[in-house]
């Protein structure tokens, strides 16, 4: 992989129609293959942790332990750390890191984590194998990513069958895998993994109140976050096209009948011991 993959651009950025969505992620959510694996003194990297609502909930699962937060943006660390402080937990830190190149020894941690990370980075197997390099002998490295070819709706709607097009050029453009969740059991197995178990679990969006959320926030998204600038410097879109997706997103949103499954891969790749 060249240097310029490795460094592929983070597609949605960190507008607030983008955090509405991840501040909504729980570790029940969002990581609940994982959550079994855990014990009190566990310590855990959570990597690309965002605004850090999945790290504090996995920080009060290990009260004996430790979880560090690690994200590429220095910006979105300080939301993580004020919702690790509202929540009063003394067990964790943030620090800004890359996982192509993480800045810990081997064997460092007990669980690796990255939920819905590499399908953003330029090199999903090189992140990977830093993963396992900063895994303990025995220990786990969960990784849980979305598969946008695999997302599925009703009603049919051609606004959104363009929205789905464009999303995945974009992010393409922006040296991502878009369809990552079917991948990662692949990725493992070429990082070096021989004990993968793979997965899969969907969200669902149906009821009034979950098709004005998500509905909203992907036509807020479209118009407004760094995506929708990456779309129209890209030559991918215009504005007006933008402002068409937005408004198929809204009329799918306001549909008694509506529903959309978000398919996402997991793994759980067990470092030798
Ligand atoms: C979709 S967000 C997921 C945030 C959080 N894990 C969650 O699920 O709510 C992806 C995050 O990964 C971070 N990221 C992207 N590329 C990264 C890299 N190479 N190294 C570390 N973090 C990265 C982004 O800045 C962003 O905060």
């Amino acid at each position: 992989m060249t240097e310029a993959r490795e460094t592929a651009v983070y597609t949605h950025g960190h507008h607030e129609s983008v955090l509405r969505s991840h501040t909504w992620r729980t570790a029940g959510n969002s990581a609940a293959y994982l959550l079994g694996a855990l014990r009190p003194d566990m310590r855990i990297l959570d990597i690309g942790c965002g605004p850090g609502t999945i790290t504090a909930d996995l920080a009060a699962l290990v009260p004996d332990g430790h979880v560090t937060g690690l994200d590429r943006e220095p910006a979105i660390l300080e939301r993580a750390r004020a919702v690790a402080g509202e929540r009063g937990l003394t067990n964790v830190d943030f620090s800004a890191g890359d996982v192509h190149a993480l800045d810990f020894p081997d064997d460092t941690f007990c669980v690796v984590h990255a939920h819905q990370v590499l399908q953003h980075v330029g090199d999903p197997v090189r992140a990977l194998r830093e993963m396992r390099r900063v895994t303990v002998p025995g220990g786990l490295v969960a990784v849980r990513d979305s598969d946008y070819a695999a997302m599925t709706w009703y009603p049919p709607s051609p606004g959104m069958d363009r929205w789905l097009d464009l999303y995945r050029r974009v992010a393409r453009a922006n040296g991502g895998e878009p369809d990552a969740g079917r991948r990662l059991k692949s990725w493992a197995l070429a990082a070096g993994f021989t004990d993968v178990t793979a997965g899969s679990d969907t969200w669902t969006f149906s009821t009034a109140r979950e098709r004005a959320w998500w509905s909203g926030l992907w036509a807020d998204r479209t118009v407004a976050s760094a995506y929708a600038g990456r779309a129209v410097e890209g030559g991918h879109a215009d504005r007006e096209e933008l402002r068409e997706v937005a408004a198929a997103w809204r009329e799918w949103g306001a549909r008694e009948d509506g529903w959309f499954s978000v398919l996402h891969g997991e793994i759980l790749c067990r470092k030798e011991a």
